[in-house]
């Protein structure tokens, strides 16, 4: 029987309203049909999504320690935390859970101030600007790694 991984989706601050929320910049799905969406495809691979989305900095660390030897691979979309918060960097790293950033702007297009992210630099690869896809290549690349590990 092949091997369940599992794979935790991180969504930060304010991605609750997707599909509501500057519609011109994140789309018009909301972050249910996305989940639905990324859970129907991972089912076909085995592969098991624990999701979280929450506006609470310390929710999302806390998540991040239980999952520590539980999850095989983190999808983080950390939103304004990325460019933020040095904790949720320390416990990426504490976790030691490789993991994928997700952006769905051009976050180098914006702001300045959204041009830093604190988590990059530790990242196993950061992907932004393909609006909502971007968690589907993010989740395909996932799979592919977990997979090309477990064979060798
Ligand atoms: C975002 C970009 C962040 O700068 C912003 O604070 C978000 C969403 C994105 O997905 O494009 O909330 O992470």
């Amino acid at each position: 029987m092949k091997k369940k991984f599992t794979i935790l989706l991180i969504n930060g601050p304010n991605l609750n309203l997707l599909g509501s929320r500057e519609n011109e910049i994140y789309g018009n799905i909301s972050l249910p049909q996305l989940i639905n969406k990324l859970q129907k495809y991972s089912k076909k691979y085995f592969i098991k999504i624990n999701h979280i989305q929450s506006n609470a900095e310390h929710v999302l660390i806390e998540e991040i320690h239980r999952s520590k030897k539980k999850v095989d691979y983190i999808i983080i979309n950390a939103a304004a935390f990325t460019h933020t918060s040095i904790a949720l960097r320390d416990a990426l790293l504490a976790v030691k859970i490789p993991f994928i950033e997700v952006h769905i702007s051009n976050i180098y297009s914006r702001e300045n101030f959204r041009s830093h992210s604190w988590i990059s630099d530790i990242s196993n690869g950061v992907i932004c600007g393909l609006g909502i896809d971007g968690y589907k290549w993010a989740l395909k690349t996932a799979i592919k790694r977990l997979y090309k590990k477990n064979n060798q």
